[in-house]
């Protein structure tokens, strides 16, 4: 298992493919990083026994499990890919600091820990490269449902006001994922109904709440902007597995990589449906696609200009801001000028001052603003992943670009995308791990 120092001395070299088009074969999509995270999380309201399979072999989940162990939780690993979590005993409301601040998504720990024992304490989760990440949403939920939150200096202790958490009306003041998902779990504990309202409606919201439901819960109005959970006890699951979806991210980055190089690339174990957003954009630049219903083919002649587009990112099931910095790799090989808006954080756009040193042609305008004119040849260069997503995007950039590409940092590669050299390597993508 890689820890984090072994994840920054490693780094990617790439061979550029010099805007060749020849990738061609099957990538696979792991499961969903942004879904099994929560899962993971949920295990806390559960009395026995948790299973999950098709979970991503990925650095976050790790962290998770290790967080999770230090809460008492007994982890049966069966294989890379397939767990069972016993839950009967949870001994401390005090999440770990050291592991929780190596990953943003252990704020979902904190409603589940709430809703067991009746406190949590949990370190800043602290803002990252994307923007400053605040949790208001959680706090002003928290109050609502009838717990306290007391700020100490490096962390927050919420407790219950009285013995239990009890039901409330929750609007969001923004459609947050995590807040969506972190209130929706503390709510299948709180003694009456919950309703969340301007709820987010990304689709791992509903699987997570699809498998609570499955496990006991009464959770109705998943996929919409209004969540109602009837309070009960703690979740049975036992004879119960949560099948991890597939990563959505994931599979339109590779789309990506099939409409940047690819000769005849498909990406299965997909759902094509959740990144229709993705597809409209790319078809409408003349991207030549066949799309089936668990696999998107980039296959035959392509045109050989690809029209500029402005791309906007929204909460789903408009374009995720996860994939716009994947994307603007291709817009930089777009003829003509294109805009990007990037609506859902203020700190995304940093990696183009890293693709304008690789040859391309873009200018940050402000926060959320950026102008790209197109197409520019790439050249490689060494480059440090900032993010996971941004990571992703200079590997693209080294894969098009001629001439060799460093990418280092790759320990934030590895927090969201398993095997990633060996699946690229697959598909003829000249790449190596070093250290
Ligand atoms: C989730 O983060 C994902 N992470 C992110 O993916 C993803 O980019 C994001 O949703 C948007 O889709 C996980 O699911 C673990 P938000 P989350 O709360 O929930 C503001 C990746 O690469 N906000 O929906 O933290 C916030 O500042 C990661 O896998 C508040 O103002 O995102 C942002 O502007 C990166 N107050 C907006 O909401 C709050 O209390 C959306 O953030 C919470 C959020």
């Amino acid at each position: 298992m890689h820890n984090e120092k072994d994840g920054e001395k490693d780094f990617f070299e790439i061979e550029g493919l010099a805007g060749q088009r020849i990738l061609s074969g099957t990538i696979s999509v792991g499961g969903a990083k942004n879904a099994v995270l929560k899962v993971l999380a949920s295990s806390l309201l559960f009395k026995n026994e948790v299973s999950l399979s098709n979970v991503p072999d990925i650095e976050d989940v790790h962290r998770i499990l290790e967080i999770l162990e230090d809460l008492g939780v007994v982890v049966e690993k069966k294989n890379a890919h397939t767990y069972k979590l016993f839950t009967d005993k949870i001994n401390t409301h005090i999440i770990s600091p050291e592991i929780a601040k190596r990953i943003r998504a252990s704020i979902v720990l904190t409603g589940p820990l709430l809703a067991r024992l009746g406190k949590v304490s949990f370190p800043h989760p602290g803002g990252c490269v994307i923007g400053k990440r605040p949790i208001d949403v959680f706090m002003e939920g928290f109050d609502l449902l009838g717990a306290e939150v007391e700020e100490k200096e490096n962390s927050y202790l919420i407790k219950t006001k009285n013995k239990n958490l009890h039901g409330a009306e929750i609007f969001l003041k923004t459609p947050s994922v995590t807040g969506t998902e972190t209130l929706m779990m503390t709510a299948v504990l709180a003694k009456g109904t919950t309703v969340i309202k301007n709820a987010a409606l990304e689709p791992e919201i509903e699987s997570l709440g699809d498998f609570l439901n499955q496990c006991g819960a009464k959770i109705s109005g998943l996929g919409t902007p209004t969540i109602t959970i009837v309070g009960g006890d703690l979740l049975d699951g036992a004879n119960q597995t949560y099948v991890t979806m597939p990563d959505r991210i994931e599979a339109g980055s590779f789309v990506v990589l099939g409409a940047l190089a690819g000769e005849d690339l498909t990406v299965d174990k997909c759902n094509p449906t959740q990144i229709d957003s993705l597809l409209y954009y790319l078809r409408n630049s003349g991207v030549k696609m066949e799309v089936g219903t668990d696999y998107v083919r980039i296959k035959g002649a392509q045109p050989k200009v690809f029209k500029s587009f402005d791309v906007k990112t929204h909460e789903y099931p408009s374009f995720p801001t996860d994939l716009q910095a994947p994307l603007s790799v291709f817009l930089t090989q777009t003829t003509g000028q294109s805009f990007i808006f990037e609506t859902i954080f203020e700190g995304r756009l940093q990696y183009l001052e890293t693709l304008v040193r690789m040859g391309a042609d873009a200018k940050i305008l402000d926060a959320h603003r950026a102008i790209v004119e197109g197409p520019t040849p790439l050249h490689g260069r060494q480059v440090e992943s900032p993010d996971l997503r941004a990571g992703l995007a200079y590997v693209l950039a080294g894969i098009i670009a001629s001439g060799q590409t460093v990418v280092h940092n790759v320990y934030y590669i590895d927090r969201g995308y398993e095997n990633i050299i060996e699946r690229l390597k697959k598909v003829g993508v000249k790449i190596a791990r070093k250290n």
